[in-house]
């Protein structure tokens, strides 16, 4: 018979919610730096032309620089990059900045799950 089953339907809601369930369990609580202020890392962003230089060595908008996969490969390591680019390049950050700066390249490029819920500090 072609009429649908009463299995054969609640199979298919199955699949529905399962459908429904998973991307919503795959989309991760990315992790948050405490003190950071999204407005002030945006403005040194701008202000020390990172973008510039680094798109004068990968082209493009200078984002292919950052590589979630590569060397600086959890919040921790990123958060130390942006620490050491900003002495090498002497400029004078205090950490909340360098920590803002951070956060920023976290939420447009680096993208990094929180190790656990609730890790990140209040
Ligand atoms: C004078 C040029 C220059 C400036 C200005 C500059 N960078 Fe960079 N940055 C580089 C280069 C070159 C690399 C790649 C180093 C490597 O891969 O060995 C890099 C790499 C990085 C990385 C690591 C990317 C990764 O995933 O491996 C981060 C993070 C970064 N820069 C942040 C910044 C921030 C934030 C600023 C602005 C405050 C900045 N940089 C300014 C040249 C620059």
């Amino acid at each position: 018979m072609r009429r649908p089953t009463a299995q054969s339907l609640a199979a298919a809601s199955l699949v529905t919610l399962a459908a429904v369930t998973v991307p919503s369990a795959g989309a991760q609580t990315l992790h948050r730096y405490a003190d950071a202020d999204i407005a002030l890392g945006e403005k040194l962003i701008a202000e020390h032309a990172c973008a510039a230089c680094h798109q004068r060595k990968v082209g493009g908008d200078g984002s292919g620089i950052y590589r979630p996969k590569g060397r600086v490969n959890n919040p921790g390591a990123l958060r130390g990059m942006v620490d050491y680019c900003s002495v090498e390049l002497k400029l004078q950050l205090f950490p909340e900045e360098v920590t803002s700066i951070a956060a920023v390249l976290q939420r447009d490029h680096y993208r990094f799950p929180a190790a656990h819920p609730g890790a990140a500090k209040p």
